[in-house]
């Protein structure tokens, strides 16, 4: 098994490009289950959840591969329905492949879905939308099985939470329904979007995407389509947290300002200088002070993704800060890893409260999730001395290359 060696306490200079956004290229590779023909898809991240995806379209029996950043996907017709526990258990995301099989064809078998344990991560939701456009849904041995015996059936419905996966899975099971479907209390992540915007350039009517409502009007077939995922914003708060840990400054290409506002405005208040531009970000840090208060929440709030990266950063700043995580109900295991490097900090419920300490040094911890791992990593940099980092595939499965990237710019890490 691989550890990341961090030597930490060196300043960070330069620029990274930040990679295409993980939790849009693996909706996206789902929804080219809906396509007949080939789909091109540009700027897809070398990560594990990637290679997951595609293990799934090609058990399914659609034919892809992989050029540098590139998918192409040839879809020729759907020879399988289920989805492979393994591979389930594997990413979370496996669970939108099976809005767009059962779109497709009337079907689709699943497990319940892995992916970082955050707290319970039902989908409920989901199946709620498959009952609700006509599926029958049975639960046997594990395995759930969606059929419809006629073509899904567009309606009305109103999500309870703001879900991204489930908005992504009844949109990706309504575009080819009959009729119109309508989602209100819709997620409005830019990846909700990215999907989105993938499906109408392959012929779907999809309307509203990126507010409250999402209209769908179903269509009888997709083509295939070219399409670049957009860059990856929690990337880019993870570069953002190291930049502002280490006192350094980054210039950060290939990013969406837009997309990150309620980041960006976290480090200016911690006192980082932050420019903007079409296509950067330049962020330079020197002493950082405490955050009253960070608050997770739903797109456009700031992102829960990038909680654990701020965490990291503001333990060592001057003054106490507090960050209440308000989208998942445990999503504070690798608190107790970074204590391990000197960080004072005590969870209280939903809250983290972080004292500053700029004396912390290196140590041997644990990635306990993916953006955990990542938090480790901001540690790793701030801290005196060497730091061992173990369980380093949770890291893989979002980050393509953030050992090369950091490296590129004065870090000192390598994978062992
Ligand atoms: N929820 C339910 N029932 C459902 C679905 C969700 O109760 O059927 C609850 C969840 O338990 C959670 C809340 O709704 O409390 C929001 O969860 P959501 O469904 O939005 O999360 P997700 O779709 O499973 C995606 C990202 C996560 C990100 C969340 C929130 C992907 C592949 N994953 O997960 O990304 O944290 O949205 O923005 O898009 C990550 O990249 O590290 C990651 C965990």
């Amino acid at each position: 098994m691989s550890v990341y060696v961090v030597e930490g306490q060196r300043k960070l200079e330069g620029e990274i490009s930040v990679h295409g956004a993980k939790n849009s290229v693996l909706p996206i590779l789902a929804a080219t289950v809906l396509c007949d023909g080939e789909c091109v898809i540009e700027n897809c991240p070398d990560i594990s959840d990637v290679d997951t995806s595609i293990k799934i379209l090609t058990h399914f029996g659609i034919e892809c591969t992989v050029e540098k950043n590139t998918v192409t996907v040839k879809n020729k017709g759907i020879t399988s329905c289920d989805i492979p526990d393994s591979l389930m258990r594997e990413m979370r995301s496996s669970v939108v492949f099976s809005g767009a099989v059962l779109g497709k064809t009337g079907r689709a078998v699943m497990s319940s879905p892995g992916g970082c344990e955050l707290g319970p991560r039902p989908i409920d939701i989901h199946i709620k939308s498959f009952k609700a456009l006509g599926a029958d849904v049975a639960e046997k041995h594990g395995y759930l099985k969606c059929e419809c015996a006629n073509k899904l059936k567009g309606c009305r419905i109103v999500l309870p939470v703001r879900s991204v996966g489930a908005t992504e899975n009844t949109v990706l099971a309504a575009v080819l329904a009959s009729g119109i479907t309508t989602v209100h209390n819709a997620a409005r992540e830019p990846e909700i979007v990215d999907l989105c915007e993938f499906l109408n350039s392959c012929g779907a009517k999809i309307y509203g995407h990126g507010g409250d409502t999402v209209v769908i009007e179903g269509v009888a077939k997709l083509h295939g389509a070219h399409h670049r995922i957009i860059p990856d914003r929690i990337v880019a708060s993870t570069y953002m947290a190291c930049a502002a840990a280490t006192g350094g400054s980054l210039l950060l290409k290939n990013v969406n300002c837009n997309n990150l506002e309620a980041v960006i405005s976290i480090y200016r208040e911690a006192g980082c200088d932050i420019r903007t531009n079409n296509n950067g970000i330049i962020i330079k840090s020197r002493e950082l002070n405490a955050v009253k208060k960070v608050q997770s929440g739903f797109y456009p709030a700031f992102p829960t993704d990038a909680g654990p990266m701020a965490v990291a950063a503001l333990s060592v700043a001057n003054g106490t800060s507090v960050f209440v995580e308000n989208i998942f109900e445990s999503r504070f295991k690798y608190v107790s890893e970074l204590m391990r490097f000197g960080v004072k900090a005590d969870t209280v419920g939903k809250a983290v409260i972080i004292t500053g300490n700029k004396s912390l040094y290196g140590t041997d911890c644990v990635a306990t999730d993916l953006r955990g791992g990542a938090a480790l990593i901001v540690a790793a940099l701030a801290a005196e001395g060497t730091t061992h980092i173990s369980n380093i595939n949770y890291i893989k499965r979002g980050y393509d290359g953030i050992d090369k990237a950091l490296l590129s710019v004065g870090a000192k890490i390598c994978e062992k």
